[in-house]
């Protein structure tokens, strides 16, 4: 793994020139008073290092003559190790990360000027930290100054992420090696769900139900807050308080997806608790299952990621205009999105470090053309509100339509024959 690393590093110092690019650690959450969250690395330090640990920043200087990759972390503390758990510490560092140099994060402002003073760019990304912002501003204005005198320093910062999203956007073998894994076990625990689910247990007791297969196939967890949401509550897109009491006749829909060695899978079923539609359900869903297998159909190589969206919107208008549900000309509830109401998100994001993952979606008026190697959910769905109000000059939706929420999410990776479903192993039909 650590040449996996070492590659990605590569790839990103041959783009960023006499650069050079700095790399905060993610903060630690709080979870309440003194209580924190496990800490889970931000995604770029990550994807650069494979580096597990807060209090840290990781450099990348190509130009330097003796150090391109430098780390700054968290000394070895056997008194504090006691209470948080092992550091890895400078000496072990240097091996085990392949940096060329690493320093105790103490040090950082002492050592980090030599790394900058000779780059003609820094690549660092503004970000929440506002403290490190300034400490990275406060660096960049000190050699501004000496700049006339030396002829020689950053001239300009730059975001590293227009550089670096483009090298996460198109997943390694071994990135899809964990991807596989963490949509196999999402899936497994989708199919034990659907198989515990019925009237009179509640949503927490199926969260549970999944969320224990996460952990027994050794993901870390959920990748986001496991929605479960039974009869209306499919209705809300972030439903996540779990805590209704499943009826006879409700739908039961679960997006819920693991973290496996830091990749995400994101998989969302709907289905009848008592095992049976009724007739308002069978007839959205299959509307909802047409719009999903089309829009799958559109993932290839060489099609704009806005096509399968474009597809999945179409499908779904031509099944609620059948239905009366919305009616006119579909030109015009197209141009006037006069469908949002019962379709308000898109039908997919990229998928991996990160759940929403990074990659841009389209380059201005140019299309994101799909490429091998970039993995896309796709998840349309419908929600009729119990509250529901129709578009503007739409009619009324009947009572027998309202409180159902239907949405179907799997993972796409592309390839260079088409598509492969990762989450193929949970049945779509019921
Ligand atoms: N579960 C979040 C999403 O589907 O995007
Ligand atoms: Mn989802
Ligand atoms: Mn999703």
């Amino acid at each position: 793994m650590q040449s996996e690393y070492s590659q990605r590093r590569e790839a990103l110092m041959a783009k960023i020139g006499k650069g050079t690019a700095i790399f905060h650690s993610a903060p630690v959450a709080v979870m309440h008073n003194d209580v924190e969250y496990n800490f889970r690395q931000d995604s770029d330090f990550f994807y650069l290092t494979g580096f597990n640990e807060p209090h840290a920043v990781a450099v990348l200087a190509p130009h330097h003559e003796e150090h391109r990759f430098i780390l700054f972390v968290q000394p070895k503390d056997p008194d504090k190790e006691t209470w948080t758990g092992y550091r890895v510490g400078v000496d072990a560092a240097k091996e085990q990360f392949g940096a060329d140099a690493v320093y105790p994060i103490s040090e950082l402002d002492e050592k980090l000027p030599q790394y900058v003073e000779k780059a003609d760019r820094i690549f660092y990304r503004i970000g929440r930290d506002r403290t490190f912002n300034e400490k990275i501003l406060a660096l960049w204005q000190r050699l501004l100054q000496t700049y006339p005198r030396k002829g020689i320093g950053p001239t300009a910062i730059e975001d590293p992420t227009t550089v670096l999203h483009p090298l996460r956007l198109l997943k390694s073998e071994a990135e899809i090696a964990l991807m596989r894994q963490a949509a196999e076990i999402a899936a497994e625990a989708h199919n034990r769900a659907i198989a515990f689910a019925r009237p009179g247990c509640f949503e927490y007791q199926v969260q549970a139900e999944i969320e224990h297969t996460f952990r027994l196939r050794g993901a870390e967890g959920p990748a986001y807050p496991s929605i479960v949401a039974s009869g209306p509550n499919a209705c809300i897109l972030h439903y996540t308080a779990n805590t209704r009491q499943i009826q006879a006749n409700d739908l039961l829909l679960i997006d819920a997806g693991c973290a496996y060695r830091y990749y995400n899978s994101d998989i969302t079923r709907t289905f009848p608790v008592s095992g049976q539609f009724t007739a308002e359900q069978k007839i959205l869903y299959e509307i909802v299952l047409r719009a999903q297998l089309e829009a799958i159909a559109q993932v290839q190589p060489g099609n704009p990621y806005s096509k399968m969206h474009e597809t999945a919107v179409s499908v779904i208008v031509d099944g609620l205009l059948d239905l009366g549900l919305l009616q006119g000309d579909k030109e015009e509830i197209f141009k006037e999105e006069k469908y949002k109401p019962f379709y308000m998100h898109r039908t997919g994001h990229w998928l991996g470090l990160d759940v929403h993952d990074v990659g841009v979606y389209a380059h201005g008026d140019t299309p994101h053309n799909f490429e091998p190697g970039q993995v896309t959910t796709v998840e349309p769905g419908i929600y009729i509100k119990p509250d529901f109000k129709p578009a503007e000059g739409q009619p009324e939706v009947d009572e027998r339509w309202r409180g159902i929420g239907i949405r179907i999410e799997d993972d796409v990776l592309v390839t260079s024959a088409g598509h492969e479903v990762l989450t193929a192993a949970v049945p779509k039909e019921f």
